[in-house]
């Protein structure tokens, strides 16, 4: 091994090491952001490296370097407008296709690896059929996010066996390109077939379980681009390919425990309308609060529990959240943030707005630390959350069943800011707003948390 093979090696193997240590420090909201820097900046490292190696190697002719300087400016200009331009909310279906691009390029890279070389391997063909998968996949499911398509199960006439179909014609593809050094014809051919597997595959599953789709795009993702790495020989895309692939993974089972499904239930399809809103019919009576009856309350009480959801990230009240926290705290009153693992619409959802507004991490408890904290909690204030605490959860047969929620009717009074009596994405009719213990205090979750503060330093003891 030459000075500079062993130079290149070291470097790849200390973006490596950033990849780790950055993932590793993304685990806790305090070292997150450091974590994502860190493994930025790995990255930033291995992709100049890389075009080090290609330019003394001489192993791209100038058109080549050119398209690759001009597609990677691109690219990143692109990522980072879309980046810093996203709202909260429609995060998720940024992510989406931001797996619709990781996967597309895995594929093209064993499409267009096949035409350069002679060598048909097993990992060319995997990266193309996942990357496939992944990339239509992913376009579909950041479409239905984002309300492009419809994000009730739209279920494909004999989708499943048209699936099977397609994966025997890429198997046998993938047999007379490997065992019989086929033609690059049959690459074409298996990522037609995983293209239209990605399609047949996302569409019929609903808007609920979208969250957990995600994660399993990005674990094919994760997967393409380290069958990706195998193909072009390059050391830290297989490392980087392996931790998204195995995260996603993880992220997924922990996803579909939450929502209380079970990954093969979701990828058979058929559940949640997607549609968030719909207005309830429940005929039972509910109790409602005025701002300076409930700024009294909470003035008055030990202990709050503050429970955000989907509808505090959508009137981006994260601010204003954290500015009534603190006025409590300051009083004396002991202030926490009940945060389910699917509250709002994405993995960490809560999290990453409470951050941003500067909330204490040591305020943010997950649902099996809030859970036990709610027999003892004087006021629940939850800022537009809806399923994730219907009580309804409990019982058998209805579509939030079985899903773990946050016990906040064990608490002594629970105040609910939301706009109406709407449904939340499961569609269903929260019991806890009928509750005698529950008043609903019908405001936008912004307006309604800055009314509040200003109630509080007017009622304040
Ligand atoms: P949801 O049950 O969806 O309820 C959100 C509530 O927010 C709605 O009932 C809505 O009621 C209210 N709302 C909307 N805009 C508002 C505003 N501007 N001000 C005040 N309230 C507003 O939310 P959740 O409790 O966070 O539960 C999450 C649900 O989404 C679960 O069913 C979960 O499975 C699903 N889901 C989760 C994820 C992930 S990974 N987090 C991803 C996709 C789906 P009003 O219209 O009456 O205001």
């Amino acid at each position: 091994m030459s000075a500079f093979d062993a130079v290149v090696h070291l470097v790849y193997l200390a973006c490596a090491t950033c990849f780790v240590i950055g993932l590793h420090q993304m685990n806790a909201p305090a070292t997150a952001k450091r974590g994502n820097r860190v493994s930025a900046a790995g990255m930033g490292v291995a992709i100049l490296t890389t075009a080090v190696v290609l330019i003394h190697d001489h192993s791209v002719r100038a058109g080549a370097a050119w398209a690759l300087i001009i597609g990677g400016v691109a690219g990143a200009v692109a990522g980072l407008i879309a980046a810093r331009r996203v709202k909260m909310t429609a995060m998720p279906q940024l992510v989406s296709l931001f797996n619709a691009v990781g996967g597309g390029a895995a594929a093209l890279i064993a499409l267009g690896d096949r035409a350069t070389t002679t060598e048909a391997t097993v990992t060319a063909v995997l990266d193309v059929a996942i990357g496939g998968v992944t990339f239509s996949g992913s376009l579909i499911a950041s479409g239905k996010l984002a309300g492009r398509v419809p994000g009730k199960p739209l279920i494909v006439p004999f989708g499943r066996i048209i699936t099977l179909a397609l994966a025997a014609i890429a198997t046998l593809f993938a047999v007379l390109f490997v065992g019989f050094d086929g033609p690059v014809a049959s690459l074409y051919g298996i990522a037609a077939c995983a293209l239209v597997a990605g399609v047949l595959f996302t569409l019929p599953i609903g808007g609920a379980d979208m969250p957990v789709v995600i994660s399993l795009l990005n674990a094919f993702t994760g997967t393409a681009v380290a069958m990706a790495g195998f193909v072009l020989e390059s050391t830290p895309l297989i490392i980087a390919g392996a931790l998204v692939g195995a995260a996603g993974a993880i992220l997924t089972k922990l996803m579909a425990d939450a929502m209380n499904r079970s990954i093969g239930a979701i990828i058979a399809g058929g559940y949640g309308t997607g549609d968030a809103v719909a207005v309830s019919a429940t005929s039972q009576p509910v109790r409602e609060v005025t701002v300076d009856d409930a700024a009294i309350q909470l003035a008055y009480a030990g202990k709050v529990v503050i429970v955000p959801g989907y509808g505090l990230a959508a009137a981006q009240a994260q601010h204003e959240a954290v500015a009534l926290a603190q006025a409590l705290t300051e009083q004396g009153v002991r202030v926490s943030y009940a945060i389910h693992p699917v509250a709002g619409r994405m993995p960490g959802h809560m999290n990453v707005l409470l951050a941003e507004a500067n909330a204490p991490y040591d305020q943010l408890k997950d649902l099996e630390e809030s859970n036990p904290e709610f027999s003892r909690t004087d006021v629940v204030l939850i800022v537009g959350a809806n399923d994730v605490t219907n009580p309804a959860a409990r019982r058998p047969g209805n579509p939030v069943s079985g899903m773990p929620i946050l016990d906040v009717d064990k608490a002594r009074s629970v105040i609910v800011i939301k706009r109406s009596l709407g449904h939340g994405y499961a569609g269903i009719d929260n019991e806890l707003y009928t509750d005698p213990r529950t008043a609903m205090l019908f405001s936008d979750a912004k307006a309604g948390l800055a009314a509040l503060l200003a109630g509080l330093h007017a009622y304040a003891p």
